[in-house]
C-alpha cells in the first residue's frame, strides 16, 4: 500500500461523518442541510476548524464554494483538486456529497501524516448547492464556476419563500466567513470526485470501488399550469379551468411521450404543488418539476424538444408555460483518469468494476476543463435522497484509499 493510502484513517473518517451528521440531523437518521441554510453554515464552520487546525488554505469564491488548499512545493502550479459537496436533499441521507469532501479532507491529512510533499497543491473543494432542492438548478456552484450558468443570473435566484440566493449567501458568509477570491479558477490540473454509488450495481457484484466511465445527460423544467379558481359547489364542469385536471393530464401524457421499453430513460416529477390548495376551490394554479436522464445526447434533445408541444397538446382549456432551467449534455471522463484510478483500486487489491454514473455530479461541470474522473463506493441497497441511506466505514475508507493514491500520483506530475 503506498504511504499515503496506509494513513487513511477509518475511524477519524467514520467520525467526521458522524460529526457532519449532527448538521441538520433527523429523526430518521437522515439530515437536512440544504444550500445555503444555518445548517449549511454550520458545516462550513466545522470544516474550516479542521482545516485552520491542520494550517490549510481555506477560501471561497463569489458563488460560495468552498476551497481547502494543502500547499505543493510549486505553490504556482495547477492544483490537483477533489470534493463535491456539503448540502443535502430536504430528507437526505448521511453520505451523498459529504463523503466526497471528507475523503479529500482524509486524503490531505494522510499526505500530511505520511510527510509526504506533492510538487502540485492538492484542494478540496466544497461546491455550493448541488442538490438544488431549495435554489435551483443543482449544481450550481461548478455550474458558475464553469460558466455554464451566469453568477448574476443564480445569484437572483429565489427559494419557495422568496429568499434571494445572493442574501442567503451573504448570512451564510457572515456565519462561517472565510477568504474571499474575484472570480474563479479553472486552472486545475485535474479533478477526482468520490461519492457514494446511490444505485444497486456495486452491491449486487460485490465490488468495493466503482471507477466512473462518465455520467449520462440530464434536463430539469418547471411547468406552471394557469386556469380559473372557481367554487365547487357551484361551478359546473363545462365551464371550468381546472389547472389540477389539466396538469395530470399533461403528466400522463409526457409519461407516453417518455416511455423506454429497455427502461433508460429516466423521468420524474418531483415537486408538484396546487393552488390555492383549498378542498372546495377549483384549483387555479398548478406548478410541477420534470427532471429527466439520459446517457445519449440525441435522446435527450429529442425527448427534450418535445416536452412544451406534448404540454400544450394535453392542456385543455388552461394555459400551460413550460421553462427548462438546465441541459448538461452527458459526459465522458477523461481516460487517463478512469485508467489511473483502475489501476489504484487493483494496486490495493480492491474488487473493482467500470461504470456509468446515472446521478448527476459537480465533476460533469469540471470535466471540460480538465482531466476528470469520479470514484463510487456501495451504499446498502442502493438507496440514496432518502435518510435510510448507508454505507459502511470500510467501503469509505477503501475510496479514500484509492482516491489519496490518485491524487498523490496526479500532484507529482
Ligand atoms: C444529484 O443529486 C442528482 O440529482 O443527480
Ligand atoms: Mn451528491
Ligand atoms: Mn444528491
Amino acid at each position: 500500500m503506498s504511504d499515503a493510502a496506509s494513513r487513511i484513517d477509518e475511524t477519524r473518517l467514520w467520525q467526521r461523518h458522524v460529526d457532519m451528521a449532527k448538521l441538520g440531523g433527523l429523526p430518521k437518521g437522515g439530515v437536512n442541510r440544504q444550500a445555503l441554510s444555518a445548517e449549511d453554515a454550520a458545516a462550513r464552520r466545522l470544516i474550516g476548524g479542521w482545516a485552520q487546525a491542520r494550517g490549510y488554505d481555506l477560501f471561497g469564491d463569489p458563488i460560495g464554494n468552498l476551497y481547502i488548499r494543502r500547499a505543493g512545493t510549486e505553490n504556482d502550479a495547477a492544483p490537483v483538486v477533489t470534493g463535491s459537496h456539503m448540502d443535502s436533499q430536504p430528507t437526505g441521507g448521511k453520505y451523498d456529497g459529504i463523503y466526497g469532501v471528507l475523503a479529500g479532507f482524509e486524503a490531505l491529512e494522510a499526505l500530511d501524516d505520511a510527510g509526504i510533499r506533492t510538487r502540485r497543491p492538492v484542494q478540496v473543494v466544497a461546491w455550493m448547492n448541488e442538490e438544488g432542492s431549495r435554489f435551483q438548478p443543482g449544481a450550481m456552484g461548478s455550474s458558475v464556476w464553469s460558466g455554464h450558468d451566469d453568477l448574476e443570473k443564480m445569484l437572483s435566484v429565489t427559494d419557495r419563500e422568496g429568499v434571494v440566493l445572493r442574501d442567503a449567501l451573504a448570512r451564510t458568509l457572515a456565519e462561517a466567513p472565510v477568504r474571499q477570491v474575484d472570480g474563479f479558477d479553472r486552472n486545475f490540473h485535474a479533478y477526482i470526485e468520490a461519492h457514494i454509488e446511490q444505485g444497486p450495481r456495486l452491491e449486487a457484484g460485490a465490488k468495493t470501488i466503482g471507477v466512473v466511465t462518465g455520467i449520462q445527460g440530464s434536463q430539469r423544467y418547471t411547468l406552471d399550469i394557469v386556469g380559473e379558481e372557481a367554487h365547487a359547489g357551484t361551478t359546473p364542469l363545462r365551464v371550468r379551468k381546472d389547472a389540477l385536471k389539466s396538469a395530470v393530464a399533461i403528466v400522463s401524457a409526457l409519461e407516453r411521450h417518455m416511455h423506454d421499453p429497455a427502461d433508460v430513460v429516466r423521468f420524474t416529477v418531483g415537486r408538484f404543488e396546487c393552488r390555492p390548495g383549498s378542498p372546495n376551490t377549483v384549483p387555479g394554479h398548478v406548478h410541477f418539476t420534470i427532471d429527466f436522464r439520459h446517457p445519449d445526447a440525441a435522446v435527450l434533445a429529442r425527448l427534450g424538444s418535445g416536452i412544451e408541444a406534448v404540454a400544450k397538446a394535453a392542456v385543455g382549456p388552461c394555459s400551460v408555460t413550460v421553462q427548462r432551467i438546465t441541459d448538461v449534455a452527458p459526459t465522458v471522463f477523461d481516460a487517463r483518469i478512469v485508467d489511473l484510478v483502475r489501476d489504484k483500486a487493483n494496486a490495493l487489491g480492491l474488487p473493482n468494476m467500470d461504470m456509468p454514473s446515472g446521478a448527476g455530479h459537480d465533476a460533469m461541470h469540471v470535466a471540460p476543463f480538465c482531466p476528470a474522473g469520479m470514484i463510487f463506493v456501495p451504499c446498502e441497497r442502493g438507496i440514496s435522497h432518502n435518510e435510510a441511506e448507508a454505507a459502511t466505514p470500510s467501503d469509505l475508507a477503501a475510496g479514500a484509499r484509492v482516491l489519496v493514491a490518485s491524487l498523490e500520483a496526479l500532484a507529482n506530475e
